[in-house]
């Protein structure tokens, strides 16, 4: 018999993330968290007790609970793979942090097994769905902006070990400024722009070793083994071209940056680790001189904020109603497909072809309805 009512779900991971997830699913109705299960049972525990979950345990006590109709999986990227492919092994749909995978078969296999077993398969980031970039999105389906032609997209700051209290695997393969934060930017580019269709890249390390600043380990000193500069472009399959600085080794912070130009106008488009923020436009005026203030116009933002877990939410909706996840396994691939090709391109030094492709990301509905239960 079919299921009612809100979609059972179980966590696999219960570091950092966990805590704004199991805030923010708590708020959807269509959503019951029944179980977290991490390597680490006792933190599993510490983080049920906190959030009044009642069940706590392994992985496997996870994976084998007949109520998780979704795994959240929430583990650290090496492992992302590995463990969505044991849910979708035991019957779950699963939600993932980014990126997919740290490498394409894994990934690509991980779809396949899906696609085979029915089951779904959601990738974050989910900050896209967030009215900041739907509005921008709509800006530019409008034209206010003419035809979309370029885009430059800044990231840098002085890394994450001066926050987080594990930020080894930050500084990992499969981490680093370009897979840790490289596929909100790069999601972002391919919600506006389509596929990616090739990229060359220069990649540097500023500090072979880092210190953890932050938590119980404060003071240990860890080796850096990925670039912890990246500067990127990108061309796409449907015309547009971007250049894209993903960076964990300048003191200067510059988070946030998306500008698109098109043949009209320049946006500004928010930071898309944030689900909103100002949408504005400057266009060309007659005769700009070098050094004159742009004059702006804000975009009306509109659409629906909630926080990270609505794309959580809209996977585990789809797996009851039918259809697919808006942040879906297929752009979450291409995300990944893209950072591996950047990847080669700082190693083998070349312009490198991306092969995957993903159709036009839907948009997310104006009326879309988190906080009310429809199951
Ligand atoms: N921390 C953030 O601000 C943040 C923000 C957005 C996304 N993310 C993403 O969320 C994911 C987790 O990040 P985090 O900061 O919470 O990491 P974390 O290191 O704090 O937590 C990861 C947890 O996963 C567990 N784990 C690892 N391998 C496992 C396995 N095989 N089976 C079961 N449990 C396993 C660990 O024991 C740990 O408790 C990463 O992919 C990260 O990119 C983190």
């Amino acid at each position: 018999m079919a299921r009612t009512g809100p979609v059972g779900v179980g966590f696999i991971g219960t570091g950092m993330i966990s805590n704004t997830y199991l805030e923010n699913l708590a708020r959807f109705p269509d959503i019951d968290v029944i179980i977290l299960g991490d390597l680490n049972v006792e933190a599993a525990k510490a983080r049920a007790a906190q959030h009044g979950i009642r069940q706590w345990g392994t992985a496997d006590d996870v994976l084998n609970h007949p109520d998780v109709e979704v795994v959240v999986n929430l583990t650290i990227p090496a492992v992302h793979a590995e463990v969505a492919s044991k849910a979708i092994a035991a019957g779950k749909h699963v939600w993932t942090e980014k990126p997919i995978s740290i490498d394409r078969q894994s990934g690509h296999d991980l779809l396949v097994q899906a696609e085979q077993a029915g089951l779904l398969v959601g990738v974050a980031p989910d900050t896209v769905l967030g009215p900041g970039m739907q509005s921008a999105r709509r800006a530019i389906a409008r034209g206010d902006i003419g035809e979309p032609l370029s885009a430059q997209t800044v990231m840098q700051y002085i890394g994450p070990d001066i926050f987080h209290p594990n930020p080894e695997f930050l500084f990992s393969r499969g981490a680093g400024p370009l897979f840790d934060i490289g596929p909100y930017y790069l999601t972002a580019l391919v919600q506006l722009f389509g596929s990616v269709a090739s990229v060359a890249a220069v990649g540097s390390t500023g500090r072979a070793t880092r210190t953890i600043q932050a938590g119980d380990r404060a003071g240990t000193t860890f080796e850096v083994q990925v670039p912890t500069h990246v500067s990127a472009v990108a061309r796409f399959v449907d015309g547009g071209v971007s250049q894209s600085v993903f960076s964990f080794d300048s003191p200067l912070t510059r988070m946030g940056y998306v500008e698109v130009t098109g043949t009209e106008g320049t946006m500004i488009i928010p930071d898309p680790n944030m689900f909103t923020g100002e949408v504005k436009i400057t266009r060309a005026p007659a005769f700009s001189a070098i050094g004159d203030d742009p004059q702006w116009e804000s975009v009306p933002i509109t659409g629906v904020y909630a926080e990270r877990g609505l794309g959580m939410l809209d996977l585990a909706r789809a797996a009851r109603t039918g259809g697919k996840p808006l942040a879906s396994g297929e752009l979450g691939f291409h995300v990944l497909d893209t950072l591996v090709a950047i990847d080669e391109a700082i190693t083998e030094e070349r312009v490198v072809a991306v092969r995957s492709r993903v159709d036009r990301v839907p948009s997310v509905t104006e009326d879309y309805a988190p906080f009310i239960a429809t199951l």
